[in-house]
């Protein structure tokens, strides 16, 4: 069982490698992130304008904001390039017996 709080996600069998995908999870609109190394959930709106992160391009540890090109770290939300200035909120994410959770409550960024 994953711990405290965390909500069940999806499969992780349908996370493709560098391809972002977007959840709703307790209301909260995520993107989950497979890298080559873990799996990362970021909050699935740009800081800069209310776009879809998860419709941008995954780079090593980074997703790239279509709209103005803004990147943010996957790790810590923080954006690396103008024009985003703001962080985007970043969740942890479990993994158990082939499945992704997630750690949303009060952390929603809304
Ligand atoms: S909307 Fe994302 S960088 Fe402008």
């Amino acid at each position: 069982m994953p711990s405290d709080g965390y909500t069940y996600v999806c499969r992780f069998a349908v996370l493709e490698e560098n391809v972002p995908r977007r959840f709703e999870v307790e209301g909260v609109p995520v993107s989950l992130v497979l890298t080559e190394k873990q799996v990362f959930a970021i909050h699935d709106v740009c800081s800069h304008s209310a776009v879809s992160l998860s419709e941008g391009e995954v780079e090593g540890c980074t997703v790239e904001c279509w709209l103005h090109g803004s990147r943010f770290d996957l790790r810590t939300g923080n954006p690396l390039d103008p024009p985003a200035t703001r962080p985007v909120p970043v969740y942890p994410v479990q993994i158990e017996d082939g499945c992704v959770y997630a750690l949303v409550e009060g952390r929603s960024g809304r």
